[in-house]
């Protein structure tokens, strides 16, 4: 069993909005069971250019509202190479540093268990921070409920002028190739169609919908297009949309990045405690190699191989025919 003294806490790949409550419960639970804390600026290229520095109660004070994440982030394609792994290893090991917590989506996990299969005699516990809400393991990613109210917030302003002008309007969202952000926005919001990588929508069947809505003297069309649809973007699907439907008047909205901003819901900030909480505990207990998650409102510890593995997310079914249906 791995019985560890010093832990250190790092945040990859695109930073979530309930990193920094996440890392606050880190270092603070940690300090109350006696580790020494190590925080990683930059991920793991902080880590393979030893760029660390000791934490301590006070160093993550007011930082439960900050958006992005204080230690910062990156993607690291050094840390992909056996040579940045050693490196890594290495500073690790004269520091003294026996575990890590690693926050992030399926990129920093893929890093993280393959630096832990070399390097066992250094504890692994991977939290789930991506907005994308894609992770086998937990029902809720870190960022992912912050970033669907921002969704929500800028899409009920785009309705307001689609409205005025009785416009149709095409928003494309993140997920990568997720498309829980735009089923969750498109519910929430009242989408006249929401575009899914998990489901095929025939271009025909979209015209035939706004057409549809059109006839039932609708005022403004919203259709939400996921970033990861086979269509492709807002823009091209858009195009399509123009060639066979003359009378509308179509915008396109980008939302991008600001989605990955802004001050974490209290639902993140509670999962950001909660989740950090349960990843040192697990540490302490001599879990490894595992990703730590919520389910049923429970923390369930998932092994990081069945997260990556099984990480293909399945989106509700059910959730689908009901944004259907409501959008009548
Ligand atoms: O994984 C989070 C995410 O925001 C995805 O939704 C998006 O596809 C990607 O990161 C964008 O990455 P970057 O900020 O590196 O352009």
């Amino acid at each position: 069993m791995h019985k560890i003294s010093k832990l250190a806490v790092l945040t990859s790949g695109g930073d979530a909005p309930g990193m920094n409550p996440c890392i606050r419960s880190i270092v603070r639970t940690a300090i109350y069971n006696g580790l020494e804390v190590v925080g990683i600026r930059r991920g793991y290229q902080g880590l393979i250019e030893d760029d660390m520095f000791p934490m301590g109660t006070r160093s993550v004070s007011n930082i439960l509202n900050l958006g992005g994440t204080i230690l910062k982030t990156a993607r690291c394609l050094p840390f992909r190479t056996d040579e940045g792994q050693e490196i890594a290893y290495q500073n690790l090991k004269k520091r003294g540093i026996d575990a890590l917590v690693a926050i992030g989506g399926d990129g920093t996990f893929t890093g993280a268990l393959r630096f832990s299969k070399k390097y066992p005699d250094i504890a692994v516990m991977g939290v789930p921070g991506t907005i994308d809400n894609d992770l086998y393991g937990s029902t809720y990613t870190l960022g992912f409920d912050t970033a669907t109210n921002t969704v929500i917030e800028a899409i009920d302003k785009i309705r307001d002028t689609a409205d005025a002008h009785d416009r149709l309007f095409f928003i494309e969202v993140m997920g990568r190739d997720s498309g829980a952000i735009a089923l969750r926005a498109g519910i929430s919001c009242g989408a006249e169609a929401i575009l899914l990588p998990e489901k095929e929508t025939a271009i025909d069947d979209l015209i035939e919908n706004l057409k549809s809505g059109q006839s039932k003297k609708k005022s403004s069309s919203i259709v939400i297009v996921a970033e990861g649809d086979k269509h492709g973007g807002a823009y091209d699907i858009a195009k399509l949309v123009e060639k066979q439907v003359k009378n509308y008047d179509i915008k396109v909205t980008i939302l991008g990045h600001l989605q990955r901003g802004g001050s974490p819901s209290a639902f993140d900030r509670v999962l950001g405690s909660r989740l950090g909480f349960a990843a040192v505990n697990a540490l302490i207990a001599g879990k490894t190699q595992m990703m730590v998650g919520l389910e049923a409102n429970y923390i369930k510890l998932t092994t990081l191989e069945e997260a990556l593995t099984q990480h293909e997310f399945k989106l509700e079914e059910d959730l689908m025919k009901m944004a259907e249906i409501l959008s009548i």
